[in-house]
């Protein structure tokens, strides 16, 4: 059997060793963005310059400089005086697209606590398997901003973070997505506004609303009002779970369905088609999960991701899974767009619905 997972030549036990203890490389990029040390690098920069512009003490600070440039996030070019490689790059805040809110949120203890948590998903305690679940809450994540009820200082970065992957998948939405003949889209679930921004901004004969819980929709209309796209852009706020607002001919779901279960999202989807009339689309961007898994970059973000939302009672799924909660729900799989997101820059898909 070839093995599993990157093509690697270091020993076995070496390599496991490694994956053992990669929680250490996790935690080393989060100190990176407490101290937003990225952000003290000008070129080349010795470390005690770097200790004195993020108040660390210069031993302990060139301790973790070693540490990342082991793992090809700095470079030490002379002893003493490192650079960030374009790598660690990614962790400066000044850049547009950036890694820090990622690096905060996804290396940070909230989400190591979630995964901590992992085995008594996979194995729940005695009883907990077969006694009943309950039942959704009529407006799951209402309140919050968020639907995994992260304490509002977390949610905020959470935001940040979906951003940064959001501004990539929007260029390549825009790139790689026909929308001859589109006057109007809705995001639903479309968080701060910033693929309908990207959209619009490239395409000047579009119009929007994003839709969301009220107090994120209240943030994208003043993002929007700052960004001067007021004019084309709408926010509204209310549950998806309740109801979607009509009047849109293409409507986006990005990064929501995977956050629910399968009852969840086809009432999601099913509010979507409440709102939609015959024959106009919808287009679901997620990282859709292969059917047969392999050791590529693709599958390794596909598989994390959806381990991720299991933590949260949501899933990845593949096409198939896909196009059974669309009929479901009332639409009829058109086609697939494959779109090439520039901070991943391998191919996904996205899945392109018809209201029936
Ligand atoms: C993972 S984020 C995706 C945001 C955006 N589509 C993107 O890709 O950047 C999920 C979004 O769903 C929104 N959301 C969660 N529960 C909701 C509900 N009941 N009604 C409307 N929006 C909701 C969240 O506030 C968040 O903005």
């Amino acid at each position: 059997m070839p093995p599993a997972g990157p093509p690697t030549g270091d020993a076995p036990a070496a390599r496991l060793f490694e994956l053992i203890t990669a929680h250490s490389v996790s935690a080393a990029l989060h100190a990176v963005a407490q101290l937003r040390l990225a952000d003290a690098f000008d070129g080349e920069t010795s470390y005690t310059d770097l200790a004195e512009k993020t108040g660390s003490v210069p031993d302990v600070l060139l301790r973790l400089l070693r540490f990342l440039v082991a793992q090809g996030v700095v470079a030490e070019s002379a002893p003493g005086r490192f650079a960030l490689t374009d790598m660690g790059a990614y962790l400066r805040t000044d850049r547009v697209e950036s890694l820090f809110a990622v690096a905060l949120l996804h290396a940070g203890p909230h989400h190591q606590r979630r995964w901590a948590a992992l085995a008594d998903k996979v194995r729940p305690a005695t009883g907990e398997q077969s006694a009943p679940q309950p039942a959704p809450a009529a407006s799951p994540g209402a309140g919050g901003g968020n639907p995994f009820n992260m304490p509002p200082e977390i949610a905020a970065v959470f935001q940040q973070a979906m951003t940064f992957f959001t501004r990539s998948t929007a260029q390549a939405i825009v790139d790689g997505y026909d929308f001859a003949g589109v006057r109007a889209v809705f995001d639903v679930g479309g968080g701060h506004g910033t693929l309908l921004a990207t959209l619009v901004e490239a395409l000047p004969d579009i119009s929007g609303v994003v839709f969301d819980l009220p107090e994120v929709a209240e943030r994208a209309a003043q993002q929007f009002a700052a960004q001067g796209v007021g004019e084309r852009l709408t926010a509204v706020g209310g549950d998806f779970f309740q109801h979607v607002p009509a009047g849109g001919d293409l409507y986006l779901l990005k990064n929501v369905l995977h956050d629910w279960d399968d009852e969840q999202a086809t009432q999601i989807l099913a509010r979507c088609r409440q709102a939609m009339t015959p024959g106009h689309r919808l287009l679901i961007a997620e990282s859709v999960m292969p059917d047969t898994l392999s050791g590529s970059l693709a599958s390794r973000l596909a598989a994390m991701g959806d381990l991720n939302m299991l933590l949260n009672g949501g899933r990845e799924r593949t096409l198939p899974e896909y196009s059974k909660l669309l009929s479901e729900a009332g639409f009829r799989q058109t086609r697939l767009v494959p779109i090439v997101p520039a901070w991943i820059g391998v191919e996904s898909q996205l899945i392109e619905a018809m209201a029936i």
